[in-house]
């Protein structure tokens, strides 16, 4: 269960985007794409979701090459891209139902992961009745109940308030907790990097490629009690000073 990226190098046009990226995910685990922006974290994220290929290199799922889009790689994005006229459980039930999934089964999957997000209680609203922080929980369970082994999550609560990012980082560690998905997980928030990473890719800016990797502790607290620890502050500062001297 890990993506292999070796030696990428991407663009389009005369634009590069990527120089010389690789890097293997620990299967299980979160890692965070952490750089500014533009510096091609989505794009490493296409690829990695075979919606693009590389210009030069390779990226392997399970030691596989990736060559298109695949339910084991679910991929979550900024906004939350919902069906409007399904309800939230016709959404999370959408894609089991293309992939034949029906009847009892289906239901209880989509119960299972509707509980899992919060959503239990939200089963027949509308996405335009939900706020932004519930739509992107039925796009985290319509998502995860197609069972993906590896999530690839693109900055998707960087449209959200500030106070519902930590509830939100919560949902991310708690799924993590019962699931244990492997994780690609992009943002450009440091807070956010170092709450969820159980390892920091930190990129420079464009062309992109790894100037720091970062190994974290496995087990997490909630992401307020980490926020206030008396070494997240130093944490923190240590990565802000590196991407001030990229
Ligand atoms: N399909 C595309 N065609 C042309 N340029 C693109 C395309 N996708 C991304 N880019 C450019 O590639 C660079 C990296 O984009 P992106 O991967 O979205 O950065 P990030 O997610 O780190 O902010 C940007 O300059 C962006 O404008
Ligand atoms: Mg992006």
């Amino acid at each position: 269960m890990s993506l292999a990226f070796k030696n990428i190098f991407h663009g389009y046009g005369g634009l590069e985007v990527l120089k010389d990226v690789s890097f293997k995910t620990e299967p299980g685990r979160i890692t965070v794409l952490l750089g500014p922006s533009g510096c091609g974290k989505s794009t490493l994220l296409k690829l990695a979701a075979g919606f693009e290929k590389p210009v030069m290199g390779s990226v392997c799922f399970n030691e596989s090459p990736v060559t298109g889009p695949g339910v084991e790689r679910g991929m979550m994005f900024q906004t939350p891209v919902l069906f409007d006229w399904l309800t939230v459980a016709g959404n999370v039930a959408f894609g089991l139902r293309q992939a034949g999934v029906r009847g009892k089964e289906q239901q209880d999957r989509v119960n299972r992961f509707m509980a899992l997000t919060g959503l239990a209680d939200f089963k027949d609203y509308y996405p335009g009745a939900l706020s932004g922080g519930m739509q992107q929980r039925a796009a985290l369970a319509r998502l995860l109940v197609m069972e993906p082994q590896c999530l690839l999550m693109d900055e998707p609560f960087s449209g959200l308030d500030a106070q519902l990012r930590p509830k939100m980082q919560e949902l991310v560690l708690s799924v993590w907790r019962d699931l244990r998905p492997t994780v690609l997980f992009v943002t450009h928030d440091v807070e956010e990097a170092l709450v969820l990473g159980h390892r920091i890719l930190v990129f420079s800016k464009r062309p992109g490629h790894i100037v720091k990797d970062i190994e974290r502790a496995l087990e997490k607290k909630d992401p307020l009690d980490q926020l206030t620890d008396p070494g997240f502050g130093k944490e923190k500062k240590n990565i802000l000073e590196i991407l001030r001297d990229l």
